[in-house]
């Protein structure tokens, strides 16, 4: 039966700490991910904090983001990294008809199943370009930072085509990103971080023309034709490249790179990964297109890695109108943010959260846990439209990467203590290319 429907008041959480609000508790916990699963544990499914500029209401309860699946608008006072990025035509900040406009021509031409498997051994050679450059250097790898450019790689051949230079050109856009989202979050958080600001202008111009050369020089690709054909203007192309770069920045090389360093702290499964990648690609270097969905365990391990480690950990939607939370109504304009990181880490539907179990996605445990359990890529309406390519360049990196090298590094999955916005600051590592494949 169900209990009496309470007031937002009396969703639990922490009293706010100085200036009437809770950052100093989230830049302690080293980032909102952590602080949020601290919050959950210690308040429960639904649990509320403060921002300076908003009452939060935090979810990590998958029933609960089933129900409310479609709440629309993201309130953009909480991203305001993305501000100086974007101007009135960026989809990440335009209203929600010019989104599912968008959505509509780009997600099908980023998505198309023929443009995978035709761009798959293109894809190949760019990732055997970095594990050459490793092998031949000897020198300790900056897991991190060369997965990252390698994704945004992978990412730009998908939507670009091979656009001659394009490793320079992605070697600029990831040094422009890599100053930008921590030096904006450091503001709001009120954190030192390392970027400073004429560096950062700096990066801002660069971003805008690097993307602004591509739309303009490059042959058009499959995306660029598509969008064009919808009306697109070059500006608006410019701000829909940005988008996607954005999108790709931090996230399928963090995965990547996470899953490494989990595979070097856990042995057993590095083995039962090698022992598939052996049966599944014999003496090949790589899979062939058709052979990725026999590498089971290798998606299970790097679904494990995304649920410990999702790259983005949380999602904020706005209330329309009083809406019921779990056994909460909530008032129009109420800020919930879905909790990917905790939701992921739930200990009611995750047993044994903090251990990582790439058998926890077999298919038999999968289909007890609720719909919502597993969400790295968001929900409803505003999910992710990169999520089919991501996962499609992260199962082919780790294919690769861990059939040619063994990885070691002193700290292993170890996050650095670094105020971080996205994947872990953590040590170089040795990579010893294996004997026999
Ligand atoms: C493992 C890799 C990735 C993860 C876990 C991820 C996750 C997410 C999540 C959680 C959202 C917010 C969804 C929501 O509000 O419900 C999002 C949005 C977005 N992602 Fe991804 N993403 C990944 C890779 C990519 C890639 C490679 C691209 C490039 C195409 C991309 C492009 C975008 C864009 C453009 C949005 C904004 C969509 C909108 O607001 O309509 N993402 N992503």
């Amino acid at each position: 039966m169900a209990g009496p429907v309470l007031s937002s008041s009396d969703i639990p959480g922490p009293p706010p700490s100085a200036g009437g609000h809770n950052l100093r508790d989230i830049a302690e916990a080293g980032g909102l991910p952590g602080f949020q699963v601290r919050l959950h544990r210690t308040y429960g499914e639904i649990a509320h904090f403060a921002m300076p500029n908003a009452q939060v209401v935090s979810v990590a309860s998958p029933e609960v983001l089933e129900s409310t699946l479609d709440l629309p608008e993201c309130p953009m006072e909480l991203a305001p990294f993305l501000t100086p990025l974007a101007d009135a035509a960026n989809v990440l900040l335009s209203g929600e008809q010019d989104r599912a406009r968008w959505r509509r021509t780009v997600i099908p031409a980023l998505s198309c199943p023929h443009r995978a498997e035709s761009d798959h051994p293109r894809f190949i050679d760019i990732i055997e370009e970095s594990a050459q450059r490793w092998s031949s250097t000897g020198e300790p790898v900056a897991l991190e930072r060369e997965l990252d450019t390698l994704a945004l790689r992978l990412m730009c051949t998908s939507v670009l085509g091979s656009t001659p230079g394009q490793a320079a050109i992605v070697e600029r856009v990831t040094d422009a990103f890599e100053r930008l989202p921590e030096f904006f979050l450091g503001q709001v958080y009120g954190v030192r971080t390392t970027s400073q600001e004429p560096a950062v202008d700096s990066a801002l111009t660069t971003l805008r023309d690097v993307v602004t050369f591509l739309v303009d020089e490059v042959a058009p690709s499959d995306l660029i034709s598509a969008a064009r054909r919808a009306g697109q203007s070059s500006k608006d192309l410019v701000n829909t490249l940005l988008a996607i770069l954005i999108g790709a920045h931090r996230t399928t090389g963090t995965v990547v790179s996470h899953a490494l360093r989990q595979l070097m702290r856990h042995r057993d499964v590095a083995k039962r990964l090698r022992a598939e990648l052996k049966t599944v690609l014999g003496g090949k270097a790589a899979p062939a297109f058709h052979e990725l969905p026999c590498l089971r365990y290798l998606r299970r391990t790097l679904n494990e890695s995304v649920r410990l480690a999702s790259p983005v950990p949380g999602i904020a939607r706005r209330a329309p109108d009083g809406i019921a939370l779990g056994a909460y109504r909530i008032p129009a304009g109420t800020v919930v943010h879905y909790a990917i990181r905790a939701v992921h880490m739930n200990p009611r539907v995750w047993p044994r959260p903090d251990e990582f179990d790439p058998d926890r996605f077999d298919t038999a445990p999968q289909n007890s846990r609720p719909a919502m359990a597993f969400v790295p890529f968001g929900i409803g309406r505003n999910d992710c439209p990169g999520a089919l390519v991501a996962m499609e360049h992260a199962l082919l990196m780790l294919a690769v990467l861990a059939h040619r090298f063994r990885f070691e590094s002193r700290t292993a999955g170890k996050q650095g203590s670094r105020f971080s916005l996205g994947g872990p600051c953590a040590d170089p590592v040795r990579v010893r290319p294996r004997r026999s494949r």
